[in-house]
């Protein structure tokens, strides 16, 4: 082998391995995420989520609604009621952050269906119709820009800036300032879509809607000020106390053209909605924070009838999510 070929061998070598090497130290897109998201609740809690720290525990029974089966043939969506296992949760990684804090909305509602044979399928869902982006990069860059914000940044400040050229992160921020009046008087949206895939194989793209029954109440700021750190927990409390609390859950249908790799992109209301069925929270779990430590949904524990489409965001949630499992154990 000549000088040469050694030489251009060795650049070739070089050519493949630096980026290789390069990825290997960069830190992966879930684990930027995490850490952010760990500066952001003050450093570390141990034993909790490092983001939707604050949280209760509910269970009860889900009961499919007749239309629920001509879409999907998911186990819990045919004819028998199923019993679930419900956290509900404050935004942030704050672990005792007030409820009628504008960082504790959107709050969190996670649902967990038992199915047959211990297999389980959840939803996580939040308080607002839109996520704030649409992919991992832009929350990275929204939780950078919030994480490199305080009250001596000029302006217009990073997060300042990312507001300024993303109008969905800025609705939900705006939208969250009317404080909710209660967990139950709060409406919940899946934001990713997901496929339903129905007995005979036709695929149909939806998001999912958990409205209560009780209707959606939300406070007037003075009202909202006046409330203690956890009056939306204790008023949880106190209505299942009195009797079961009610949602109803929906697949908001995407019609074509809609986008679905996009859930900062809200679909129209004007789009057709299926009822799958009513949510019956019927108890507090009287050991909440050891379950919720146990507890881990994850948005792409689907079932046979569910499938994810094209939308980024679930399986990025999902990595982020475990880095979050293995961080509080
Ligand atoms: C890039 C986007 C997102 C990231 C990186 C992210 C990350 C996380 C992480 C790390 C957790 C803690 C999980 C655990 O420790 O068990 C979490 C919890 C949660 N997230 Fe997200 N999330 C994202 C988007 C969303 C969206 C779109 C929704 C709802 C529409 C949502 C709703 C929730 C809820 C309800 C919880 C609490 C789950 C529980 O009660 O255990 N998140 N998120």
């Amino acid at each position: 082998m000549s000088v040469h070929s050694i030489a251009r061998s060795a650049a070739i070598i070089a050519v493949i391995v630096a980026p290789l090497t390069l990825q290997a130290q960069e830190k992966s897109l879930p684990q930027q995420i995490a850490d952010v998201m760990i500066t952001l609740a003050g450093g570390v809690h141990p034993g909790l989520r490092f983001t939707h720290t604050k949280g209760l525990v509910v269970t009860g029974t889900f009961a499919p609604a007749p239309s629920a089966k001509t879409i999907t043939r998911a186990a819990h969506l045919q004819d028998a009621a199923v019993p679930v296992t419900v956290r509900f949760s404050d935004g942030t990684g704050v672990p005792n952050i007030p409820d009628n804090n504008d960082n504790a909305s959107p709050h969190g509602m996670a649902i967990r269906f038992a199915l047959a044979g211990g297999a389980y399928t959840d939803i996580v869902a939040n308080s607002h119709n839109g996520f704030f982006v649409g992919n991992g990069t832009d929350f990275l860059a929204l939780l950078t820009a919030i994480a490199g914000t305080n009250e001596k940044s000029a302006h217009p400040s990073p997060i300042e800036q990312f507001l300024g050229t993303h109008p969905a992160a800025l609705k939900v921020i705006i939208d969250s300032k009317p404080a909710a009046k209660s967990f139950q008087n709060l409406d919940f949206y899946g934001n990713n879509a997901f496929i339903f895939v129905d007995a005979a194989g036709g695929k149909h793209p939806f998001r999912y809607q958990i409205i209560p029954v009780a209707g959606v109440v939300k406070l007037d700021s003075a009202t909202a000020a006046k409330q203690k750190p956890d009056y939306m927990f204790d008023a949880l409390k106190a209505a299942i106390a009195k009797g079961p609390v009610k949602y109803t859950i929906y697949a908001q249908l995407a019609n074509p053209g809609d986008p679905t790799n996009d859930g900062s992109i809200v679909w129209p209301a004007d789009r057709k909605r299926a009822e799958l069925g009513t949510l019956s929270l019927t108890k507090v779990a009287a050991n909440s924070d050891s379950v919720q430590k146990m507890l881990a949904f994850n948005p792409i524990i689907l079932t046979n009838g569910i499938t994810l489409g094209d939308d980024p965001l679930p399986q990025l949630r999902s990595a982020v999510y475990a880095l979050s499992v293995a961080h509080r154990h």
